[in-house]
Parts: structure tokens; C-alpha cells; sequence
């Protein structure tokens, strides 16, 4: 059995579509949730799917070292950011090398970086024409949305489609394609 730990801030639909895809495709089970804000609907999500959930601070996160004690409990094989929005610290990045992997809303290089998150991306792209977007899946490094990239997928951006639309549009690759890259990391 192997371990993924999920960290998230917002709604969780990707945590919750990949504990679903984990249990019934594969080995794998997500054994834990970690999330920085203790409002978020991913951890309603967590409550009715039976996975433990940890809410913790920037204290913790940055200064102390219960979220790295916290993850190590946990013995991770994987570590997946799904919609978290701080930076990773360098003290747990150190720790599991090659083992955190996040999924951006658009194509990188473009459209990342700091504050380029969720709806931000998506304005940003329809503001600027784009006639495609889609997602990159990527390792973690130190530096916000630069670690090595593993998968992208595309999704046409139409001249009438809102930021709405290209998030609807956005989500469906996220769906689609980062639990079997999950799967498929975990299978190497
Ligand atoms: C996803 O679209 C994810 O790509 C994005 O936040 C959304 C979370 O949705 N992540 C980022 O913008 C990270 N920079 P969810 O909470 O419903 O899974």
C-alpha cells in the first residue's frame, strides 16, 4: 500500500475526485489531507470520505516543524498539492526530494507565479486572447510554479468564453489526467 498526502486550500474537488480515483483503480490511498485554512469545503470533503484532515497555521508551516512532522508521520510516497495556494517551504522540499507534485491551471511558463492562482489565471487568460490554456502537472521547487514539468494537457480557449467557461474547461483536464499521472508516479 502506498501513501499519498494531499494538500489543499480551497474546495478540494481534486483531493476528493483523487481519493475516489485511488480507491477504486488502484493500490494507492491517500492517507491524509492537510490543509492551511480551517474554512475550506475540502474539509467537509474529507469528513464524508473518511480521510484524516490536519488544518495547521503559517507558524507551523514556516517556523516550527509540526507540518514536517506532521507529513512524516504520515510516511508519504507522494505528496500532491491540489489547489494549495502557499508557498512550499525549503525545509520540507529538502525532505522529500522529488516527492511533491502540483497541478497549475494553466500551460507554464505562462500565466504563473505568485498571485497567479485559481480565477486570476483564468481572467488573465481571456483578458489576453488566449485562444488555448490547459494545466501543467510539476515537481515542487523553491521558486512558485518553476520545478521540472511532467505532464501539460490543452483545452481550446473560444473568443466568447469567459474565465468561467475556461475553468469548467481547466477542471475537466485536472479530472481527467492527475490522478493517472499520480497513479502512474507511483507506479515507478
Ligand atoms: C485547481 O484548478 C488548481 O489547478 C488550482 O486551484 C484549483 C483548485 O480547485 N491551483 C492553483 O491555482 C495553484 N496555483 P479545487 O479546490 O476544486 O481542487
Amino acid at each position: 500500500m502506498k501513501n499519498v498526502v494531499i494538500f489543499a486550500s480551497g474546495s478540494g474537488s481534486n483531493a476528493e475526485n483523487i481519493i475516489n480515483y485511488l480507491e477504486e483503480n488502484t493500490n494507492f490511498r491517500v492517507n491524509l489531507i492537510l490543509c492551511n485554512n480551517p474554512k475550506a469545503f475540502v474539509l467537509e470533503r474529507a469528513k464524508k470520505l473518511n480521510i484524516s484532515a490536519l488544518t495547521f497555521n503559517r507558524t507551523a508551516f514556516y517556523t516550527h516543524n509540526f507540518v514536517l512532522e506532521t507529513i512524516k508521520t504520515a510516511q508519504p510516497d507522494l505528496i500532491v498539492l491540489a489547489g494549495f495556494l502557499w508557498k512550499f517551504p525549503e525545509n520540507i522540499i529538502e525532505a522529500f526530494p522529488n516527492k511533491i507534485i502540483n497541478i497549475h491551471p494553466a500551460l507554464l511558463p505562462k500565466y504563473g507565479g505568485k498571485g497567479m492562482y485559481g480565477d486570476h489565471v483564468h481572467n488573465a487568460v481571456v483578458a489576453n486572447n488566449e485562444t488555448e490554456s490547459g494545466i501543467t502537472i510539476h515537481y515542487v521547487n523553491e521558486n512558485y510554479d518553476e520545478g521540472a514539468i511532467i505532464h501539460q494537457a490543452t483545452c481550446p480557449v473560444l473568443p466568447t468564453d469567459t474565465a468561467d467557461d475556461v475553468a469548467a474547461k481547466v477542471h475537466e483536464l485536472e479530472y481527467e489526467h492527475f490522478p493517472k499521472i499520480i497513479t502512474q508516479l507511483l507506479s515507478e
